[in-house]
């Protein structure tokens, strides 16, 4: 047997998990106007179309906030900054009023709730969602956008909080 052999596993749902504990993603935390008023965060946000203007999102169907997502016409995605980490503990916290403060934000176009201090935000008109398996995938056309003129996100890698350095010029994990 070779060392790629010995290291081959059948798939489960455990061993994907672990796998993509090596995969860095930009943490966002995506509001939905109510009632109630909803949000979570979230490392599924990717774009998938520039022509036309598609993002997507995958939430789990028995997450508490999917009922509102499942019927929101439009949503907010924030990308957040290092330094936000509490804010992204307090958007994946349950049981708790995750738009009391200290979390700070605004009521944004369309009655989509916009947080403050984020790196980057885009208001998106919902266009489909597709139920898989145990996640829906939210298809959204963006409407309106603000980012910063530099900054780096938040990362999520090996179930921590991370962020980008600078260092002699490239840029390193911290
Ligand atoms: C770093 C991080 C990334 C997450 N990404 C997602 C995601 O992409 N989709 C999702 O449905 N939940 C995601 N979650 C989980 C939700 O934020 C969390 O389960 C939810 O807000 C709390 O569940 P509740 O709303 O049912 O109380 C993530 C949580 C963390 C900490």
């Amino acid at each position: 047997m070779t060392e790629t052999d010995d290291i081959q596993q059948p798939a489960d749902a455990d061993r994907l998990r672990a796998l993509l504990r090596h995969q860095a993603s930009t943490v966002t935390v995506v509001t939905a106007p109510g009632p109630p008023l909803v949000g979570f965060t979230a490392t599924s946000f990717t774009s998938v179309s520039l022509r036309p203007l598609i993002v997507s999102f995958c939430q789990n169907l028995a997450s508490s906030s999917w009922p509102v997502v499942a019927r929101a016409r439009h949503v907010g995605v924030h990308l957040l900054r290092p330094g936000q980490q509490e804010l992204a503990r307090t958007f994946a916290t349950s049981g708790i009023d995750r738009f009391a403060a200290p979390t700070r934000w605004r009521t944004g176009p369309k009655g989509v709730p916009i947080l403050d201090g984020t790196l980057a935000w885009l208001l998106c008109r919902v266009v489909d969602r597709l139920a898989v398996g145990d996640h829906a995938i939210v298809l959204a056309e963006p409407e309106l956008l603000w980012h910063a003129d530099a900054g780096t996100p938040l990362l999520y890698h090996q179930g921590r909080y991370a962020h980008l350095a600078e260092h002699a010029g490239r840029r390193v994990a911290a």
